[in-house]
């Protein structure tokens, strides 16, 4: 386990070990059983790369409607909960912040990527965004609190963590690609990444 920082990103390399990442991958196809995967719209009509789902009080939903928080899945019903070892890493990672409210799964197949942006529909901003990279390796790329300027990119690999809070929690970011086969956690392959927010 070593803590790297970039810019203001703090990078918990090797922070779960194999047995936590494989429970939590139960944890999170418990998850997806209740609240399937959907391959969401952006407000112009594109089709993301990325599948998504969420555990908590609310998920994040893009449509053609827009980008926003809603407390049920598209399918009209509840979200999960957040799973417990979520919760407890939240607590130990952040102890300072309020308890998070969403937890975004993203899953990620050989090809789907993530362009820049910004994390900003939540309402507090103070409070920081927990990352848990699970399988395939990903190259993640960080850039400002401003769009444009120069990035920096690092690999994360299967149980690596970014806290994101201070200038970090306002910067751009996003994932250039994953590397295929990179990983043995899931047995198809493919990237799952949770990401733990405050949202009211
Ligand atoms: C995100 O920004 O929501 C996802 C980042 C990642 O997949 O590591
Ligand atoms: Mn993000």
């Amino acid at each position: 386990m070593t803590i790297l920082r970039v810019r203001d990103f703090e990078i918990h390399s090797g922070y779960l070990p194999a047995d936590a990442q494989s429970a939590l991958v139960d944890e999170i196809r418990a998850c997806l059983a209740q609240a399937p995967l959907v391959r969401p719209t952006t407000p112009r009509g594109k089709q993301m790369s990325v599948r998504m789902s969420a555990a908590g009080d609310y998920g994040w939903i893009s449509d053609a409607t827009g980008y926003r928080y809603e407390d049920r899945h598209p399918s009209g019903a509840a979200w999960p909960p957040i799973p417990e070892p979520l919760l407890k890493l939240w607590r130990d990672l952040v102890p300072g912040a309020r308890a998070p409210q969403c937890c975004l799964i993203n899953w990620y197949d050989e090809s789907a990527k993530m362009g820049l942006h910004q994390d900003k529909d939540e309402a507090d901003l103070t409070q920081p965004v927990l990352s848990v990279s699970l399988g395939d390796d990903a190259l993640f790329r960080m850039g400002n609190v401003t769009r444009g300027g120069k990035t920096e990119s690092i690999w994360l690999c299967s149980g690596d963590v970014v806290v994101m809070q201070g200038e970090a929690r306002r910067a751009y970011h996003g994932i250039d690609r994953v590397r295929p086969g990179s990983s043995t956690l899931l047995p198809k392959g493919g990237r799952i990444n949770l990401t733990l927010r405050v949202v009211t």
